[in-house]
């Protein structure tokens, strides 16, 4: 099945998973609000990255620094200098665009001896290639005033330099444009006051690898893992929360001896590099992704930030197509040397078995946490038919499942239902995030939960007066089984125990 990013948009805002930010005053473009289910959502995200990381591990230390930072954090990293993007507006309809984002533009000479004289023309058109860029240029209806017939194409469509994608108009030299938002320290709007809302959230840790270090007694090779906020102001974010310019970053920096320091046998940066690489794979598998759905594209020489030895993108097949959602970078000794020369302060390690200080290389796997939810969602969405009615389904992984468990009465009308019901939610709420539900009939409660992806609906009926057995119903088999209602808490703890461990 196909899923396509309207479908999931569309359950989204009908299920309480995500709305548009402001939208009562008309919106705010490409920023989104999590909504009741959407929350749960991401924060099972950031709880599954958390936990394989700093609690299932025993060499990585959490961190959760301030946005705000001092400014010469920002000129050390190479932020202010070279956080830009090249950008060019359109002469004729002013759309700004993103230089590295254009389309290719190949342009042909069109030639004509209809009239007395011959006549030329040039044609311009996007295509990724010369033959596409022919066949487009040969099925056009007409260019400039004259039908297709009058023109005859003279050799072959050439690079050009590009047009506007939206008009075929002329395009300005391009600008550098910063990406950080500017933002001020206290009352006065001076210049000395001005601080960034961080574009990452890896400064953050650089600044306080020493403080780790020396509070939590680490040796190499060690990590500091981070989850929050950072901010960058996109020229072209889109894709519902794919690109925003407010986003969510599940980072790690993992300090590691620089090869040359490695003992034979000891694994080296580029070893560690290998490691995450796998092991952030891996956790997408773990927690649902199908193989098929998930790759690693290493970045062209082109491609690689000017700190890095080597960065690989883990892709998630979207809606979209291929896209980035996690990049996993040998960022050397940069940003701690960086730290140094412009602080001024000593962060080199000391290595007690070769007897000297040296700066650690520093592997990152760095997610996006709202990348991260739309993968989930997008891979765990299905429409099905069940008995000749549609259902929807996220199957997601029990541990990302916003809600664990939803219970209902078969019948409201029965108060001694309804009672045996709201008690046994209320009891379950203590272990996992249970709710009630009495609203409608039962076909359609379990739709509902279907569709925002609970694994486990318990149903109270009459009989469950009698013989004190509840059902059991499981999202994705839709297979139903009695049980005494006292065991209801351990057989789903247990169930969603064993998820854990995968
Ligand atoms: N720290 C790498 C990034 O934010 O892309």
């Amino acid at each position: 099945m196909t899923v396509t990013m309207d479908a999931i948009v569309s359950l989204c805002k009908r299920r309480g998973v995500i709305f548009q930010s402001s939208e009562i005053y008309g919106g705010l473009a490409s920023t989104w609000d999590y909504g009741p289910i959407g929350v749960e959502l991401k924060r099972n995200v950031k709880e599954a990255w958390w936990r394989a990381l700093i609690y299932e591990r025993d060499d990585i230390e959490g961190l959760d620094a301030a946005i705000l930072m001092h400014p010469q954090v920002w000129v050390a990293s190479g932020h202010v200098s070279s956080f830009t993007d090249p950008l060019v507006d359109c002469k004729q309809c002013k759309k700004r665009w993103r230089q590295d984002h254009l389309p290719k533009t190949f342009a042909v000479a069109l030639v004509s001896t209809e009239d007395s004289e011959s006549s030329v023309t040039i044609a311009r058109v996007l295509a990724e290639d010369a033959d596409e860029a022919l066949k487009k240029i040969k099925s056009t209806k007409e260019w400039g005033s004259k039908p297709k017939g009058y023109w005859q194409v003279e050799g072959e469509p050439q690079l050009a330099d590009p047009v506007c994608p939206e008009c075929g108009g002329e395009l300005t030299e391009p600008r550098l444009f910063n990406l950080m938002f500017k933002t001020f320290v206290g009352p006065v709007e001076e210049e000395a006051a001005v601080v960034y809302l961080r574009p990452e959230t890896a400064q953050g840790i650089f600044v306080n690898f020493e403080n780790v270090l020396t509070t939590m007694r680490r040796k190499l090779p060690f990590g500091i893992a981070q989850i929050g906020k950072s901010f960058r102001n996109e020229i072209t974010p889109g894709n519902f929360i794919f690109r925003t310019r407010e986003f969510e970053q599940m980072e790690l920096e993992y300090f590691c001896k620089p090869g040359e320091k490695c003992k034979p046998g000891e694994p080296t940066d580029m070893d560690w590099w290998e490691h995450w690489k796998a092991e952030r794979l891996n956790w997408y598998k773990r927690f649902g992704i199908r193989a098929e759905n998930l790759r690693l594209r290493e970045h062209g020489p082109d491609e690689l930030a000017h700190y890095a030895k080597g960065c690989v993108d883990v892709e998630y097949r979207f809606p979209i197509g291929w896209s980035e959602l996690e990049g996993i970078a040998n960022r050397t000794d940069y940003d701690l040397s960086q730290h140094m020369r412009h602080s001024g302060r000593d962060l080199r390690y000391y290595d007690q078995e070769r007897g000297e200080h040296y700066i650690p290389y520093v592997i990152e796997p760095s997610a996006g946490a709202d990348r991260a939810t739309l993968a989930f969602l997008c891979d765990a969405y299905r429409e099905e038919i069940v008995e000749g009615r549609e259902r929807r389904v996220l199957s997601l992984h029990y541990a990302l499942a916003p809600i664990k468990c939803a219970v209902f009465p078969l019948l409201k009308n029965r108060p001694e239902l309804v009672e045996v019901a709201q008690k046994l939610a209320r009891d379950l709420k203590r272990s996992f995030f249970t709710v009630y539900d009495d609203t409608a009939a039962i076909g359609k409660l379990y739709r509902r939960q279907d569709e925002i992806g609970t694994p486990f609906c318990v149903t109270v009926d009459v009989d469950t007066m009698t013989d004190g057995q509840v059902t059991l119903r499981d999202r994705d088999t839709m297979l139903q089984e009695r049980l005494p209602i006292e065991k209801v808490r351990d057989v789903i703890t247990e169930r969603l125990r064993q998820a854990w461990k995968g």
